[in-house]
């Protein structure tokens, strides 16, 4: 009988962490909703203390996703612990997860304090957050790079005080993973009191190991695995839910155990965190990247004709990945709202009422309307939903280039109400059109990197572009945006982003 792997996502606190994933509020209840459907066991909804935003979208977390249980995590400090529990107590299944550095090196240059009280620190977080909560996490941080018998010190004192879930991370990517496996085992072996907790994993991918090692921790014991949709997070990231479920369910014999989650909707969690933190992941992604399923080679095409199974060791129906014509023209609204269910995009009647005629107008201008574009439109509509604050919209933009020509934009903004005109130049229409906008800003935003592709082929292809800003406080933000004419895209993407840095007024602590 297969054992059950527990798969605890944390996409919105660690994933959070990815350098430019801020998430706003309302993004962070799209993707909570969507990893219920995807049925995973643990959702960590983020990090309370670190600002009133946090707080607010843990807290509706807590109250309204239903399904998985609701953790918040938490230093081992008191008022990080009684904020946590403030933000989940109305969670129906509510976790406090509280952490403590176990290594000399993060002990003696970061906290600066004795191994002892290191100890008494964490038996002291964990109590205070078991006297609110029966569901208790407790993390050594940077274990991988702690004296193993401290390490089984710090553990066995966390559940003497009452943790249920002992989270054994690899904070800074460093383990390979045999050692990680041995590790693993000797925690089982060495903590007497293992048994009363399940033993979880938490992998960062600095060395491009957070899937092996997480795997190998599973086949030498660990019950919960902690990881992210596309593998985001702090640095190189975690490791990857979906990569993570797929080992553990194609190669089943390997591993004996099983997850509970919805095969079908890993494609869709992986599009909807793609568009709303507008970090994409590379085309050969194992699982979800564009090319993960494409064939090229003519024999490969050759073999999948005669038999899938030749070249296919899992096929993308299995994960929700349907690549066909989907909508056009003449399709109805109720055809266009089940299609993007199915893509993971729950709208509401106004958001359906606007992809639909958008699909319409590509339908008129192009002769297919494909997946990608639905996908591109539908996340498009959403993104500008979801934008809460917009000091900023953009009037008209007018560029006047060539080749004999230096380009020039006109640009009219409202800003804060307000209409403001202004000209800029530049080495080509794009740049010309930044620098426009740049220069009636209130404060200093610059743009940091600009990237720009085609949906589809052809010269009428929607384009995609995608930048990052960064304010004054070096705080960066992601913005994406399509249309069919590249300058707009650019525009429109660069308005959403200032909106984005204009709208925060957090710098935040991270764990
Ligand atoms: O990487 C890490 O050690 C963490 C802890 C808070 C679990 O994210
Ligand atoms: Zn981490």
């Amino acid at each position: 009988m297969a054992e059950k792997v527990r798969i605890f996502d944390t996409t919105l606190r660690d994933g959070e962490q990815s350098p430019g994933a801020t998430l706003m509020h309302r993004q962070k209840m799209l993707i909570a909703k969507q990893l219920a459907k995807l049925n995973v066991d643990v959702i960590e909804a983020g990090f309370p203390i670190a600002s009133e935003d946090d707080f607010l979208a843990v807290k509706e977390i807590a109250e309204t996703v239903k399904g998985p249980t609701i953790c918040a995590l938490s230093r081992a400090i008191p008022k990080d612990i009684d904020r946590a529990w403030e933000a989940i107590q109305n969670a129906k299944n509510p976790r406090i997860h509280t952490f403590m550095s176990s290594s000399d090196v993060h002990l003696k240059y970061q906290f600066k304090i004795s191994r002892k009280e290191a100890l008494q620190m964490s038996i002291e977080a964990v109590k205070r957050s078991c006297s609110y909560c029966k569901d208790v996490e407790f993390s050594p941080m940077d274990a991988t790079r702690t004296d193993p018998k401290f390490l089984f010190q710090m553990v066995e004192a966390a559940i003497d005080a009452g943790a249920t879930t002992i989270n054994i991370p690899d904070t800074v990517g460093y383990a390979q993973p045999i050692e990680f496996g041995a590790l693993i085992k000797a925690v089982i072996e060495h903590v007497p009191g293992i048994k009363n907790a399940v033993v979880s994993v938490h992998c960062h991918n600095d060395l491009g190991l957070a899937v092996a090692n997480s795997l190998e921790a599973v086949r030498n014991g660990a019950r919960q695995v902690e990881c992210t949709v596309n593998g985001l997070g702090e640095r190189a990231g975690n490791a990857s839910l979906e990569e993570i479920v797929m080992n553990l369910h194609i190669r089943k014999s390997i591993f004996n155990c099983s997850t509970g989650i919805n095969l079908r909707q890993l494609y869709p969690s992986s599009q909807m965190v793609t568009n709303l933190t507008g970090i994409s992941v590379q085309r050969n992604k194992a699982i979800v990247g564009e090319n993960a399923f494409a064939h090229e080679a003519g024999i490969h095409q050759h073999g999948l004709i005669a038999d899938s199974q030749t070249y296919e060791i899992m096929n993308p129906e299995m994960i929700g990945k349907t690549t066909k014509l989907v909508l056009g023209k003449h399709s109805g609204r109720h055809a266009t709202k089940k299609v993007l269910a199915e893509m993971g995009f729950n709208l509401t009647e106004q958001q359906l009422k606007q992809v639909s005629q958008k699909i319409k107008q590509l339908a008129d201008k192009q002769k297919t309307v494909l997946e990608e574009d639905i996908i591109a439109i539908a996340s498009d509509v959403t993104r500008q939903l979801v934008q809460e604050k917009r000091r900023i919209e953009l009037d008209e933009v007018r560029v006047n280039t060539g080749n004999k020509v230096k380009p020039t934009a006109t640009v009219t903004l409202m800003i804060d109400g307000k209409k403001k005109t202004a000209q800029g130049k530049g080495v080509g229409p794009v740049d010309a059109v930044a620098s426009a906008i740049q220069s009636m800003l209130p404060e200093r935003i610059s743009l940091k990197e600009y990237h720009l592709k085609a949906i589809t082929g052809g010269t009428d292809a929607l384009a995609d572009v995608v930048i990052k800003v960064q304010n004054g406080k070096g705080n960066v933000y992601n913005a994406e945006s399509i249309n069919e004419d590249i300058i707009m895209a650019s525009a429109n993407a660069l308005v959403k982003g200032i909106n984005k840095a204009l709208a925060s007024k957090k710098s935040k602590s991270r764990a």
